[in-house]
């Protein structure tokens, strides 16, 4: 009988060893040894498949590939040591000069930059689209497509791409739709189940949930991994190390109820910020005046916890509301126990082009706030002082 989300996420992918302990080991090795040097050459052939060395694979890595494979439903889940070291082997492990990679322009600041910035150096063709324009996708994506990247929502103005249709027009041209999950979450969406190929998140983000480790991780077919990713990632050395992987296993068993308190709040938030005088607008996929409300129901099943928002007034007004928080600390990590806000045109989205700044609505006036586990009357309580002080 299949059970529910959150007895998965404790019990499923649980492979315990022979002592049969309740909480995972932890395998801190580099290395293995091998009875005998032919065993060895026979591993190195790829002719036995053992534990052979850390950068490639890992017991406690693997558990928690295994386990997140498993929860997603994909043939695949490799784990990287960031979430960015996840989205640049998801290009070059496949792309090669003359590919052209067609992007959404909404995106978090690095995602950006590897892509406007660190493609082309390799010859690599790049077009950034806006992401919400099926129209332009179909304009931008030909058979010189070697791949397809956006976030759904975007970091920060939390736009939302079709994952379906734009899969359907990627895949006319046999192009690889990678989708970067981590503002949705695996809990509220499952790109690969709407078309996608490649899903990529950062760990560091609610999968960690409480703000202590990088990672990432690439869920696939088991063909791409064989085909593309396998000799980048063993080659190139982007793994994740085995004590981060054993906290995620951790944090995965209570990963849905995490996400769940994190969406109450995020509602009860964005109730009392809509309503506020000295806000001039509110970003948020809960919002029922959310202009793509139709495709958030179709494709997430819950708000997420971000929700961003303009202050009336500009820069110095900005920076004093955030100075007069309390409970919300100013910090550019998400997904946290703790509520943190960040000024996104000052820090994670700086070196974004004034052109496409203005394009994506990312202004001196915009904030990103992430809601944590608190009680939601405290940060309603902490946001309305803040506001009183402006
Ligand atoms: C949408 C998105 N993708 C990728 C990343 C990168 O993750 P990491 O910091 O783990 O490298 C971030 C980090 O904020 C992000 O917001």
């Amino acid at each position: 009988m299949k059970k529910k989300k959150q007895t998965e996420f404790i019990h499923n992918g649980y492979k315990r060893s022979s002592i049969q302990e309740t909480s995972l080991p932890l395998y801190l090795t580099s290395g293995y040894v091998y009875p005998s040097a032919e065993e060895a050459e026979l591993v190195f052939d790829e002719k036995i498949h053992r534990y052979q060395y850390s950068r490639f694979d890992n017991p406690t890595v693997n558990q928690l590939e295994k386990k997140f494979a498993l929860l997603e439903g994909a043939e695949s889940c490799k784990a990287f040591s960031s979430g960015m070291s996840a989205v640049f082997a998801s290009f070059m492990c496949q792309v090669k000069k003359g590919d052209r990679v067609v992007a959404a322009r909404a995106l978090f600041g690095s995602c950006y930059n590897i892509i406007k910035d660190i493609l082309p150096k390799y010859g690599v063709e790049v077009i950034f689209v806006d992401g919400k324009s099926l129209k332009q996708w179909e304009k931008a994506i030909n058979k010189k497509t070697k791949c397809i990247f956006f976030e759904s929502p975007s970091n920060p103005t939390l736009e939302i791409v079709d994952i379906a249709s734009v899969a359907r027009i990627a895949h006319k041209y046999n192009a690889k739709v990678i989708v970067d999950n981590v503002l949705a979450s695996s809990i509220l969406q499952t790109p690969l189940h709407y078309g996608a190929d490649i899903t990529v998140y950062s760990t560091t983000k609610h999968i960690d949930g409480h703000g202590r480790t990088l990672g990432g991780l690439l869920l696939s077919t088991q063909k791409f991994y064989e085909e593309k990713l396998k000799f980048f990632y063993r080659n190139t050395g982007p793994t994740m190390d085995a004590f981060t992987a054993w906290i995620l296993l951790k944090s995965l068993e209570t990963y849905p109820l995490r996400m769940e308190q994190h969406c109450k709040n995020a509602n009860r938030v964005a109730f009392f910020l809509e309503q506020h005088p000295k806000i001039q607008k509110i970003i948020f996929p809960g919002h029922a005046n959310h202009p793509q409300r139709t495709l958030i129901q179709k494709q997430m099943s819950g708000p997420g916890n971000m929700i961003s928002f303009y202050i009336k007034g500009g820069k110095n007004k900005t920076f004093k509301f955030l100075k007069n928080l309390s409970i919300i600390k100013i910090s550019n990590n998400l997904g946290d126990t703790r509520s943190l806000i960040i000024h996104p045109a000052t820090t994670t989205h700086k070196k974004i082009t004034s052109k496409d700044k203005n394009f994506l609505g990312i202004n001196d006036n915009l904030v990103r706030l992430s809601i944590g586990l608190e009680d939601n009357e405290d940060i309603v309580d902490d946001l309305n002082s803040a506001l009183k002080k402006i």
